[in-house]
């Protein structure tokens, strides 16, 4: 069995290589021709050269026991080789890697897919990730990343499902399901990240401590874990942060208590980068020792580092008595246990002629077009701007430096992609329209670069326009004139890839550059509008709200993006999507959810801000269609039950348009007295479904202990209250059609 495998491995093992099996670390893919001279490379850099060199001579001497960031089989296999045929004890080496929305083949971003409320979607395209990922010699991936997101301003917010628990917990589950599935030879482990609270970070400021009230992190924070360690996640990454004052990398209440005890977690925790050995630099230990014996104390097995590790130490800390042997037993255990569930012990290499057929798989990229296609947000159409008459169009200006990027159509966190296939919003229209449309693009207002790439972006060269050197005027000049000669212009605003992500928060969520202003002289032509955003989190669109008849957001929508926006324009699909996050008008309502609780002057709008309205500029939930839903006969199947019992609700959704549409079912409700004050909504079902013209679906939900159960601060427990309930069903958070349920005792 696995338990005596582990048992006889352990009883071979010395110390060094428990603590090597406890460290994983990076692989710096820097290139070092035969000719590079060390001494000519600046002292600061020298050992970032000599850093893979450093991870082989770790790997022999069975020091390390996972590498990241190796993705191609052959340099895969060669280090398996090492550590499988020439170590003492020849156990694999486990490879992993941020597969965050794709491989080769890239999905829309994490955020986008959970903008499809589509479970089944999320699970094919982590599925598919998967199977590339392993074809390329991966065995787990850090994701999904299901921190709850509810500051605009921080930037990761692109990498998760947005600010809700119930639409995150249904992402999360899903994608550990895709990314898992059997665990078989095309499947790799889930690592659901960052435990926890990483996305309250003050002020949205990357790594910032987060102050999160224990009701906040049982009722938002914890549930997408819960779902993920349900659907049999097999690893957990702890966050960098201060949780309430202790690292969450070193949070035994956390690590421990919540995540095993609670939550019944079994498999390994891995650390984020460096996040042990900065538990000196954020002064909580006094030296590396104590870091590494403080963080596997708490309950953290495998530290992920670039240099040094802090788990080095660990021999010396048991000879010296500060940790027992039986505590980095138990992790070693852990991480040897994933190792033998995953099969390497008897599949330790990949098979390097398979990748290619893998990669090229031609049925990955439609799924990654159906992905994006469900994705889309359609936040305003006045007037049927959309979709276009195809028929009728003779041109078309696309206007934006973001339409013709492959790099930023495909996104942040994209790793072994192939930059020449991606298929950008000008391309997209181009092939779609054909020749008897003439389809013209000015790239028109630059957008300001980052002052430095994002850490992981492995840059492909196609960000071909640096505004430095980039003549604004003459650029918006020669949009604004394309525009004024075309039938429509579509206008592309919004953000680059590298202005999302780790490390980049942002103060404003304006339009970068002079993109409102070109916006503005070119909608002041007279010539039809669409906008278009590319973007992973909310921007300010007060003034497009306001004054363009069409906005579609598109995300950063992957390989087959530009196709897949190209059919939504024209009308081949309708778009279904759904916001994941509400969205603020600006940057000062942030953080801004639709789940707060009342208060005492519910009706004032203007108790919210004097010089704002209190209100969204889109709420959470929303996204029209080319298609059009009517709401009836929202029912309970009884009216009254007592705590601990199951109501089924249900809700039919008729398409009254001419036109096959999808729509996303959401219910809402609120209870009216309890144990604590909750919230005026709560999301707790959705269910998205394609209604042909004229028909009508039947939606049902079942409401019962489960989802009525929340932590109160006052009992300090869960509890599920006799109460008055509200409901609401409808296609946003805004839904009018309610009724009611009574809990009794
Ligand atoms: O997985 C990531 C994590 O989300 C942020 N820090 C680096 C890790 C490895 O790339």
């Amino acid at each position: 069995s696995d338990a005596e495998r582990i048992d006889d491995l352990l009883s071979r093992m010395t110390l060094e290589e428990k603590a090597g099996q406890l460290t994983q670390f990076f692989y710096l893919k820097i290139e070092q021709s035969a000719e590079v001279d060390l001494d000519s490379i600046p002292e600061e850099y020298r050992a970032y050269v000599e850093q893979p060199a450093m991870v082989e001579a770790a790997i022999d001497r069975g020091a390390t026991g996972s590498v990241l960031f190796v993705t191609e089989p052959a340099l895969a296999n060669r280090l398996q080789r090492r550590a499988v045929e020439e170590t003492r004890l020849g156990i694999p080496l486990l490879f992993g890697s941020d597969v965050i929305h794709g491989m080769r083949t890239i999905f829309p971003v994490p955020i986008a897919l959970a903008a499809t409320w589509s479970p089944s979607t999320i699970e094919l395209a982590q599925a598919t990730a998967a199977r590339e990922a392993r074809a390329s010699g991966v065995h787990w991936t850090f994701a999904p990343m299901v921190d709850i997101t509810r500051d605009a301003r921080w930037g990761r917010i692109v990498e998760g499902a947005g600010e809700d628990p119930v639409l995150g917990a249904a992402a999360a589950a899903a994608a550990v399901r895709g990314f898992q599935g059997t665990l078989g030879l095309e499947n790799v482990l889930a690592g659901p990240k960052h435990f926890a609270g990483y996305g309250a970070a003050r002020g949205g400021r990357d790594y910032d401590d987060a102050e999160v009230s224990d009701s906040e992190l049982w009722n938002v924070y914890f549930p997408p874990f819960r779902a993920a360690i349900d659907a049999g996640a097999e690893n957990v990454m702890s966050a960098y942060m201060d949780l309430n004052g202790v690292p969450a990398s070193a949070n035994t209440w956390l690590l421990t208590d919540v995540l095993r005890r609670e939550m019944g977690f079994e498999g390994f925790v891995v650390s984020d980068a460096d996040a042990v050995r900065s538990l000196e630099t954020q002064h909580f230990a006094t030296d590396q020792a104590d870091a590494a014996v403080r963080a596997l104390s708490a309950g953290l097995d495998m530290e992920m580092c670039m240099f040094d590790p802090a788990s080095w130490r660990l021999p010396q800390a048991i000879r010296d008595g500060a940790i027992a042997e039986a505590t980095l037993d138990q992790a070693v255990g852990r991480v040897l246990r994933a190792k033998l569930r995953l099969g390497l012990f008897e599949n330790p290499y990949v098979e390097e002629s398979a990748a290619a057929r893998v990669l090229n798989d031609p049925s990955h990229r439609a799924r990654a077009r159906a992905a994006a296609e469900e994705s889309f947000v359609l936040l305003k159409n006045d007037g049927a701007t959309l979709p276009l008459d195809a028929e009728s169009l003779r041109s078309v200006a696309v206007i934006g430096q973001l339409a013709d990027s492959r790099r930023d159509t495909l996104g942040p966190w994209v790793g072994e992609h192939d930059i020449a296939e991606t298929v950008t919003i000008l391309d997209g229209l181009r092939r779609r329209l054909g020749g008897a449309v003439r389809v013209e693009h000015e790239a028109g207002a630059g957008i300001p670069e980052r002052v430095f790439p994002s850490m992981f972006d492995h840059g492909d060269g196609d960000l071909e326009i640096t505004p430095s050197d980039y003549d604004d005027d003459a650029a918006i000049g020669s949009a604004v004139a394309l525009a004024a000669q075309s039938d429509v212009a579509i206008v592309v605003v919004g953000q680059r890839q590298n202005q999302i992500g780790e490390r980049s928060s942002v103060s404003s969520l304006r339009l970068g550059g002079r993109q409102e202003e070109q916006l503005q002289r070119i909608a002041a032509t007279g010539t039809p509008v669409v906008l278009l955003v590319m973007a992973g989190r909310p921007l300010d669109l007060r003034w497009a709200d306001a004054h363009v008849p069409a906005i579609l957001e598109v995300w950063y929508p992957g390989t087959a993006g530009g196709d897949a926006v190209a059919a939504t324009l024209i009308g081949d699909v309708s778009p279904a999507g759904r916001l994941p996050f509400t969205w603020p008008r600006h940057e000062g309502q942030v953080p801004m959810v639709y789940s707060h609780n009342r208060t005492f002057k519910p009706d004032e709008q203007n108790a919210r801000y004097f010089d704002e309205e209190g209100s969204p500029l889109y709420p959470f939930g929303h996204g029209l269609s080319y298609g059009q839903f009517e709401y009836a006969d929202l029912r309970v199947d009884r009216s009254s039950v007592a705590v601990g019992e199951s109501v089924t609700v249900s809700v039919a959704v008729t398409n009254v348009s001419d036109r096959p549409a999808g729509d996303v079912v959401q219910l809402y409700i609120h209870q009216r007295s309890g144990t604590s004050s909750r919230p005026i909504k709560e999301l707790k079902g959705f269910e998205r479904v394609h209604v042909p013209a004229g028909e009508t679906a039947q939606v049902s939900f079942v409401l019962g202990p489960s989802e009525l159960r929340y932590w109160s601060a006052a009992t300090r427990g869960y509890v599920q209250d006799a109460t008055t309930i509200d409901l609401w069903a409808g296609g946003s958070s805004t839904a009018t059609l309610t009724t009611q349920l009574e809990i009794t005792p």
